[in-house]
């Protein structure tokens, strides 16, 4: 059943993203094995500067997109005919600039979701082989952006991620209050999509599930209920290639299912973490009496109010192995993580 993934231009011979890791869990080296295995490997843009060399504590709008842009050329150096892209977060202060930053240095495909990308056509007017994959969790949001970059841009969407807000990692699209109601189906929307491009455009665009996808079973599962490819973040966090520290990856290798809970982002988001350090996670903002540096977000209730924590220094304390104070983001599946793999093992795994 398993057959490459097209994407505008692109084909991978296998029909598998690894998902975008906000924070420098997946940045270059990440991505570039996972292109050079077949797939298509996501530099993730938010928080990239963080902990590299281009950040120096005060210059973060300027360093950002220099450090994105060093992150997916060591991608490609990995992987120098390979299929590298980015994910860049819609809700992030400098999505434009980064958006551009990517296609400057190269990237093929741009993934984005945490709100609904409607200018990225614009953006990306002046390379137009570069594949546009917005983030989606209704057929309705995906409807609004078909619609808007149809009209405005004469142009659809080369795939539409579907990401499933019951299971997926990080912030996910959907009110707190809707998730694990079990009212949410996954691959109904992922047909439903798929019916919308085929019945109001008269095209097939590729639509790729995301969330809680761990194994073989569950590709040949996603595949068989109509997904073309699938998006996978947590199954990658365990190998040596992830950017993240040892502790972060360890966290996920000793973390019990009990562990995995959701959490309201200052974003305005609920998202999946681990959970058993949720007090410290806060308690360390109150006790370093951290001031909002960054203004990393459009809309952040940290930055205007103080309420619940700065979430990108949350995340790359987590990233640099403080997981005591820090925040793991991870999917439903991550306590299945039981060893340090590598990305060739995973495909070998997947597809061998
Ligand atoms: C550590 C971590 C960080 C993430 N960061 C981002 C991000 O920056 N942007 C984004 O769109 N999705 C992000 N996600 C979501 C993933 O890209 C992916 O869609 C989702 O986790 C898929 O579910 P899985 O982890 O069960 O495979 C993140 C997920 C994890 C586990």
């Amino acid at each position: 059943m398993v057959h490459p993934l097209k994407i505008g231009r692109y084909i991978a011979r296998y029909p598998v993203i690894q998902g975008g890791m906000g924070v420098r869990i997946s940045a270059g080296n990440l991505a570039g094995h996972v292109a050079k295995c077949g797939g298509v490997g996501l530099v993730a843009a938010a928080g990239i500067a963080l902990n590299s060399e281009f950040y120096n504590g005060r210059n973060y709008f300027q360093a950002e997109p220099e450090a994105f842009q060093a992150e997916i050329r060591k991608a490609y150096e990995i992987a120098p005919d390979g299929i590298i892209g980015v994910n860049v977060m819609v809700a992030l202060s400098d999505f434009e600039a980064l958006v551009r930053a990517a296609v400057d240095a190269g990237a093929k495909v741009i993934v984005c979701g945490a709100g609904l990308p409607m200018t990225l056509p614009e953006l990306t007017i002046d390379h137009p082989d570069v594949a546009l994959v917005p983030i989606a969790s209704s057929v309705r949001a995906a409807q609004l952006i078909a619609k808007k970059w149809h009209k405005s841009y004469n142009r659809l969407p080369d795939a539409v991620v579907v990401e499933d807000p019951d299971t997926a990692g990080g912030h996910l699209g959907e009110k707190i209050e809707n998730i694990g109601t079990g009212e949410y189906d996954q691959y109904a929307t992922v047909r439903g999509i798929k019916a919308f491009f085929r019945e109001e455009y008269g095209v097939e665009v590729p639509v790729i599930a995301a969330g809680g996808i761990w194994d073989r079973a569950d590709v040949e599962h996603a595949l068989a209920e109509g997904a073309d490819g699938v998006q996978m973040a947590s199954r990658f966090v365990c190998t040596d290639e992830c950017d993240a520290d040892m502790a972060f990856k360890q966290k996920y290798i000793n973390c019990r299912k009990e562990d995995i809970g959701l959490i309201m982002s200052p974003a305005g988001l609920p998202g999946r973490a681990i959970l058993d350090n949720k007090e410290q996670i806060r308690q360390h903002d109150l006790d370093n009496k951290v001031p909002c540096r960054m203004n990393c977000l459009k809309k952040c209730s940290y930055k205007e109010s103080g309420e619940r924590f700065c979430i990108v220094t949350a995340l790359d304390r987590a990233q640099r192995g403080d997981v005591d104070t820090g925040l793991v983001f991870c999917g439903t599946n991550a306590w299945k993580a039981d060893k340090i793999t590598t990305v060739q093992e995973i495909f070998n795994e997947l597809f061998g």
